[in-house]
């Protein structure tokens, strides 16, 4: 049970570094708290000579008053970071530490200057494909070196918080708004939460990566779960098609970035047949696309209601006749677009 009260002020941020080792008890800290985290605090640092970033999870997300979810997911994310810093050590922040008394984690800081948020430079028509490559690059990397291995299934063995981060807010909460779709989207449901294969990170999506002057930063692996890999690919690819609706004019290296993705993502499955993760991804990909319309998690740039009513059509119709594969989705998609 959680007991300590939420939030990251001077004195707990103080505490947890010096727990760390990171700080000298009569150091001088400032501190100020980052915009952007809707379900933690995270605070950046400044010490004599250096820089740091904690963060710590919330129990009740900022974006819905009615969605609480277990703390302790720090412990998650900072797990992911070891983990992931091992297989791929440029594309993530290095983790200084994890304070398991207050449940926040310390990691190097990354100057926003030099690492925008993937998510800005997409809406601004910086859509380049060989970064979207990259991006799959690391996260296939990370599948395929975790995929089997039992001690990796054993630390995140996180199925319940899965569940109430992704599987029901975004796909059941979706089933219930659209009776005619929602034995289709339980199914889908349950297989993700029964295929067990790598470590997944849960929130592969555009404003959790950075771009830095080495390549993509993959942040925010609170979601971390052994589980389908399907569902980083599908929840990154999904983001890439709604954005077509929010940056309209640069809908065609939107989907340039999708096909690299897709592509390098599918070039590095080497632990079941990428014809296997395919399908999953054609059957994941669009019962998303419907979440970030009408599950608990709506996209927040979708405010005109011809963007949502698009998107349901689409989704719909690929729902009930599921792609083989994401090209077949992008295929569709662009189809719907040229002719909307
Ligand atoms: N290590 C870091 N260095 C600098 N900025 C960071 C770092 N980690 C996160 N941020 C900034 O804080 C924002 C929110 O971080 P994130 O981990 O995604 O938190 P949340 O779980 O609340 O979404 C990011 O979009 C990024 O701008
Ligand atoms: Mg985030």
């Amino acid at each position: 049970m959680e007991t300590i009260p939420e939030g990251l002020d001077g004195e707990r941020v103080r505490e947890v570094l010096q727990r760390l080792g990171l700080c000298a008890p009569d150091e001088p800290l400032a501190f100020e708290p980052l915009a952007g985290g809707v379900s933690s605090d995270i605070v950046r640092v400044d010490l004599p000579g250096r820089s740091l970033c904690v963060k710590r999870a919330l129990a009740r997300l900022k974006v819905a008053a009615d969605w609480r979810v277990p703390v302790g997911r720090s412990a998650h994310e900072a797990e992911w970071l070891r983990v992931a810093g091992e297989i791929v050590p440029d594309a993530v922040p290095r983790l200084l530490g994890y304070d398991p008394v207050l449940g926040a984690l310390a990691m190097a800081w990354l100057d926003p200057e030099r690492h925008p948020v993937w998510k800005g430079l997409l809406h601004q028509g910086h859509c380049e494909p060989g970064f979207a490559a990259a991006v799959a690059q690391h996260i296939v990397a990370i599948h395929a070196r975790t995929a089997g291995d039992p001690g990796i299934a054993a630390r995140f063995d996180t199925g319940p918080l899965f569940h109430a981060l992704r599987l029901e807010p975004y796909l059941l909460a979706t089933a219930e708004r659209h009776p005619s779709l929602a034995d289709r989207l339980r199914t889908i449901a349950r297989t993700t939460a029964a295929t067990r294969l790598a470590l997944v990170h849960g929130d592969a999506s555009p404003k959790n990566i950075l771009a830095g002057p080495g390549g993509p930063v993959l942040l925010d692996a609170e979601c971390a779960w052994y589980g389908d890999p399907a569902f980083d690919a599908a929840f990154c690819l999904n983001h890439l098609l709604l954005k077509c609706l929010w940056t309209p004019a640069a809908a065609g290296a939107l989907l340039a970035c999708f096909d690299a993705f897709a592509a390098s993502y599918l070039a590095g499955v080497r632990w079941e047949s990428s014809a296997r993760l395919a399908a999953r991804v054609g059957a994941l990909l669009p019962a998303l696309l419907l979440a970030r319309v009408d599950g608990k998690s709506p996209v927040e740039y979708l405010v005109d209601e011809r963007d949502r009513a698009f998107v349901r059509r689409v989704a719909s119709a690929l729902l009930v006749d599921p792609p083989a594969t994401p090209a077949a989705i992008a295929d569709a998609w662009r189809g719907a677009l040229a002719t909307r």
